[in-house]
């Protein structure tokens, strides 16, 4: 059972529906979502691959995790997470003790499809490495890190919004 003052964490991989579950996810249980990638981005008046380009992915991980942190200090909500919050182990143990986590696991292969015809939202190093084996290493390396931080996991390949909305929703309860 979902303790009401608990946040809710969606983690997963770029590409994995985090922020589309997250929104269905709002309306259905009227908690808020926040997508932190897009909120941390506006605060700073700059495109995640600008904070990568022109600091560097430590100063990206460091300024994520100060944001989230302090963030959860909020009220109830629901975040979609980046993909890479879990690499920081201050993340991983806020996440442990303030909500529930989900993890959306994604093939390498659907995640490259999705990726691929994502014109919007551009991902560093996705951007050079616009192939399946990359994800599938990136999967390898962080795997770890997403299962120690998931109380539940969804496999998402084949398969709705609303039925992994659904599924989350059910094991909630
Ligand atoms: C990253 C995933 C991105 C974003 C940044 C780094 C990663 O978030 O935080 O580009 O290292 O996996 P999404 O998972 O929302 O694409």
């Amino acid at each position: 059972m979902l303790n009401k003052k608990k946040h809710i964490f969606i983690i997963g991989m770029m590409g994995s529906g985090k922020t589309t579950l997250a929104s269905i996810l709002s309306k259905t249980l009227k908690i808020p979502y926040i997508d932190t990638d897009q909120d941390l981005s506006s605060i700073l008046g700059l495109e995640i691959t600008e904070i990568f380009n022109s600091l560097s992915e430590k100063k990206f991980r460091m300024l994520e995790s100060v944001y989230f942190l302090e963030h959860i200090k909020n009220n109830q909500h629901i975040y979609a997470t980046g993909g890479g919050t879990i690499l920081e182990q201050n993340n991983r143990s806020a996440m442990k003790k303030e909500g529930k986590t989900i993890l959306l696991q994604t093939s390498p292969q659907e995640l490259f499809n999705r990726l691929i015809n994502d014109k919007k939202n551009k991902r560093p190093y996705f951007e050079e490495n616009k192939n399946e084996q990359y994800l599938s290493e990136l999967w390898s390396n962080r795997k770890k890190y997403y299962i120690e931080c998931a109380d539940y996991i969804v496999k998402t390949d084949k398969k709705e919004p609303f039925e992994i909305a659904n599924e989350i929703i059910k094991n909630l309860k």
